[in-house]
């Protein structure tokens, strides 16, 4: 390692088109030691020097038969985590900007789940009758909390499988930290509404009574996306009274009002796959972030598909944009010259539990 590291202020001056070149040669000089991922939502003057792009779990998935020394996410906090989880020992997750984490991930932490799952043990058998689920959109050591207490992970896109992994073993689900990805997978898998209650951490018994807990199925935890939520059912109806033609597409951290209205419901990777797979001259509402909308109506547009962003206002995941290409730039220079900045590193603890956790996952 060289003695010292290249400081960011010298690169927040430079213009996006110095950086690309920039960022060009240092991948150019790296070759095979690094991979740089992007998830969709990236804005594109970072996705376009992505070598792999996907959702969560596609990502997950790369990170963890990657060969490649460094693995520079670009992408948010968990991502990299998750990377650096299920990486070998001698690999090095970079997240770019250290800030960009995900304000859903942060609506649950371990404290608080240790203290509710102490009130529910209160109540019910937790540790006999209760799986703990949680959405990869979670910190580590929440990961961890789930692989001590026999549960699991999910993403977006696996979601219903690992449902039905958890009733195999158990009668109830905890399912942190997003309340409309469990609702949406819960209830096309079956289950009614009546079977669910919320969790608000602040309150009391998560503001449940004991028999809704005793007859509960799943227990949800109150958290969402503040982008996700931009998304109302009124606006596929007003949509529709200009374009009755229009195929709706949501992903599950839309509301449940959306995801019912809507024809499809997946993950990014899934959403992207549906309307390049469909037919030609055929009109998209899309209930996600802007930057990978936008990016498909680009892509699609010359076979006369339209797709369109489904709320009236920008809807854009501002942690997500935190990764610029002046961020990019410094951390692969960086490496260039044998300095590794912005490495995220899980402790071993947490680590070994949330693997076992996110290995029952990645095995279904
Ligand atoms: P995907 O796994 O579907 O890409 O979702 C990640 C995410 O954060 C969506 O808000
Ligand atoms: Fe988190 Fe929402 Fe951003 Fe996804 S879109 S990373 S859930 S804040």
């Amino acid at each position: 390692m060289s003695s010292l590291a290249r400081a960011i202020q010298d690169y927040s001056l430079l213009s996006d088109e110095e950086c690309d070149q920039r960022i060009q040669a240092a991948k150019a000089t790296l070759g095979d030691s690094c991979v740089v991922l992007g998830h969709h939502y990236q804005r594109n003057e970072v996705f376009k020097h992505a070598d792999v792009s996907g959702d969560s779990l596609k990502l997950s998935n790369y990170a963890a038969n990657s060969s490649a020394k460094y693995i520079v996410f670009c992408g948010v906090h968990f991502m990299a985590e998750v990377s650096d989880i299920l990486s070998r020992p001698d690999q090095v997750t970079i997240l770019p900007d250290l800030a960009a984490g995900c304000s859903m991930a942060d609506m649950a932490n371990r404290k608080n789940v240790e203290r509710s799952w102490k009130e529910l043990n209160s109540v019910i058998n937790a540790d006999e009758q209760v799986t703990p689920v949680t959405y990869i959109n979670s910190a580590a050591d929440l990961k961890a909390f789930c692989g001590e207490h026999e549960g699991i992970v999910c993403t977006s896109s696996n979601a219903q499988q690992v449902l039905d992994w958890c009733f195999e073993k158990r009668e109830k689900i905890l399912f942190f930290p997003d309340e409309h990805l469990g609702r949406n997978t819960g209830y096309r898998m079956g289950i009614p509404l009546e079977d669910m209650v919320v969790w608000d951490f602040n309150q009391p018994l998560g503001g449940s009574t004991k028999a809704q807990i005793q007859n509960a199925k799943m227990i949800l935890w109150k958290g969402f996306c503040s982008v996700h939520q931009m998304f109302q059912a009124e606006q596929i109806d007003d949509f529709k009274k200009q374009h009755p033609e229009t195929i709706v597409i949501a992903h599950p951290e839309a509301n449940f009002g959306v995801c019912e209205k809507a024809d499809f419901v997946g993950s990014t990777e899934m959403i992207l796959k549906t309307v390049r797979d469909a037919k030609p001259n055929t009109r998209w509402l899309v209930a996600t972030e802007l930057n990978l909308v936008n990016r498909l109506n680009e892509e699609v547009k010359d076979q006369g598909k339209h797709v369109h962003f489904m709320s009236p206002t920008v809807a854009m995941c501002s942690t997500m944009f935190r990764t610029d290409p002046q961020h990019l730039a410094w951390v692969l220079e960086n490496l260039v010259d044998g300095n590794v900045v912005n490495s995220i590193e899980v402790n071993q603890d947490d680590k070994l539990m949330a693997k076992k956790a996110l290995n029952s996952m990645l095995s279904i």
